[in-house]
């Protein structure tokens, strides 16, 4: 079972697009796929039509007697399960922190699921925290959605330290560009240092209003328009990302 986190200390990049977009690759796949929500905002829950509830909340899921598996929904996709947010997630660093070793309680939440899936996606709120150490534990990956902006460039300086300090030994730090508007001198400028700096997947989100369309269909870009550019960026990203994990393709 591969872990991959979709995380990034910026707001509103791109990080949900991603999860929904690439779990649904993944499942199409026909890898066994789990999408962990643990956003309170909860948007990849309402993507995927399933209420942002879970039974007890963050902090009963939390405890060690508690399996994941009985609060996992099925989606409309087949091989595709969905572990909801709940409200609550926005108080997991203090549930955390109840916990003996907080940082490796999501690895070993985790662990158990290990027979049941090959792939989980984590769509992780956009905060530095207690949680996203623990996030950072249990990833093989961590995807970083990147808007080709200054400002975004600098998150990604930050993140890579965080991850460095953090991180499970061996985690695999993959940005990408997201929300790309070529039209825009600055973006192209900024590209260009992306491409300079090499360590980016060579995907590229284009900014589409398609993407934003999943809002109204509540669903994942492949399940309404699977030709389109953004969904073919999304196509050439998960063929990357399963390139790197190693499994198959
Ligand atoms: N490639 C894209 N082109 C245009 N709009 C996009 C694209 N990707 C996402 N969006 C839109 O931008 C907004 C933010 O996207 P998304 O929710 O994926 O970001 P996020 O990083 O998960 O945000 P948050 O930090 O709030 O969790 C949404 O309204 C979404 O529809
Ligand atoms: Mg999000």
């Amino acid at each position: 079972m591969k872990v991959v986190a979709v995380w990034t200390i910026k707001g509103g990049v791109g990080k949900t697009a991603a999860a929904v977009n690439l779990a649904c690759l993944s499942a199409l796949d026909g890898q066994r796929t789990l999408l962990w929500d643990l956003d309170p905002q909860g948007a990849a829950s309402f993507y995927f039509r399933v209420k942002a509830k879970v039974k007890g909340g963050g902090r009963k899921l939390l405890k060690r007697s508690a399996a994941l598996q009985p609060l996992v929904h099925a989606t409309d996709i087949e091989n595709l399960d969905l572990l909801p947010a709940d409200f609550s997630y926005r108080l997991l660093d203090l549930q955390l922190d109840a916990h003996k070793a907080p940082e490796r309680r999501l690895a070993l939440k985790l662990e158990p699921l290990a027979e049941e899936y090959d792939t989980v996606f984590l769509d992780c709120p956009p905060s530095v925290s207690l949680a996203s150490e623990s996030v950072l534990r249990a990833a093989d990956a961590l995807l970083v959605p990147v808007i080709p902006t200054t400002l975004s460039l600098r998150g990604l300086k930050q993140v890579r330290s965080f991850a460095r300090k953090v991180g499970r030994r061996g985690l695999l730090v993959l940005p990408f560009l997201s929300m790309v508007d070529r039209r825009k001198t600055m973006h192209r400028e900024a590209i260009e240092r992306c491409a300079a700096d090499g360590g980016f997947l060579a995907a590229a989100i284009p900014s589409a209003s398609v993407v934003e369309k999943m809002g109204v269909h509540r669903a994942p870009l492949n399940a309404y328009a699977p030709s389109c550019e953004a969904a073919q960026a999304f196509a050439e990203l998960w063929r990357e990302l399963r390139a790197r994990l190693g499994t198959g393709g």
